[in-house]
């Protein structure tokens, strides 16, 4: 019988448990994956593993908190030895796009203080060139309007088309507001050649937060398909 991308996540989530040992700190990812990671992390503290965990979402958080998981921040605890988090999609240079669920700014600011970073996900996530999923820039509220049209001009001066849309929250009448309290551009580009440049561009627009392209932090990914879970990366 043909496993259900249910079944894949979870099994990569429980592949990432060989990554983890006593006494680390944690980064603890979001999405659908990473809940996944953090539930079979919770039983295991419950047989008596020692870990702290940093989450990258208020979700998470609430998620870890009801398992049990001790938890700590970045202020008490400025680095991290491993971050499990999952990913909309990663190229052969294990680059990413993340934010499909809003939490890419604490993703990045946790992957970017955590040693290692291994990337949970199946075979659907897996592309040759970022961009079929719509890339996730977050921006602050002040200037929406201005700081989109900047953004807009961006991808044209990289020759690239995308379509902007402003993301909305479950009601589809009130923006999305993340964490931060910032709102997203989702930015369909369809292919996105390269990445390093895009990031540098974006960052340098003043009122983008940050962006969902994942360079250079990722070390590893775990993916599975019907038949198989690989481990890509060290
Ligand atoms: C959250 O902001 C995202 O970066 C998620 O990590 C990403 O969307 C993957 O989520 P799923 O595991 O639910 O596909």
């Amino acid at each position: 019988p043909e496993a259900t991308q249910d079944e894949l996540k979870s099994r990569v989530a429980v592949r990432a448990l060989d990554f983890v040992q006593e006494g680390m700190r944690l980064g603890l990812g979001t999405g659908t994956t990473a809940k996944l990671f953090v539930a079979h992390l919770a039983e295991r503290v419950r047989g008596g593993l020692n870990v702290v965990g940093v989450p990258t979402s208020e979700a998470t958080r609430a998620q870890a908190e009801a398992a049990g998981i001790p938890l700590t921040t970045l202020d008490d605890t400025p680095e991290l030895d491993l971050v499990v988090d999952g990913a909309d999609e990663f190229d052969p240079e294990l680059r990413l796009i993340k934010g499909g669920g809003g939490a890419l700014l604490r993703e990045k600011i946790v992957a970017a203080a955590s040693r290692r970073m291994v990337v949970i996900t199946d075979v659907s996530k897996r592309v040759e060139v970022l961009g079929r999923f719509p890339l996730p820039v977050e921006v602050n509220r002040f200037g929406l309007g201005a700081t989109t049209r900047q953004v807009e001009a961006a991808f044209q001066r990289l020759g690239l088309a995308g379509a902007v849309s402003l993301r909305l929250d479950k009601t589809l009448s009130d923006p999305f507001v993340t964490d931060g309290g910032h709102h997203i551009l989702d930015c369909r580009l369809g292919a996105i050649p390269e990445p390093e440049r895009l990031a540098e561009a974006l960052v340098n627009i003043p009122g983008v937060v940050e962006h969902g392209l994942f360079i250079g932090l990722a070390t590893t990914v775990i993916m599975a398909d019907a038949s198989q879970t690989y481990v890509i990366g060290r």
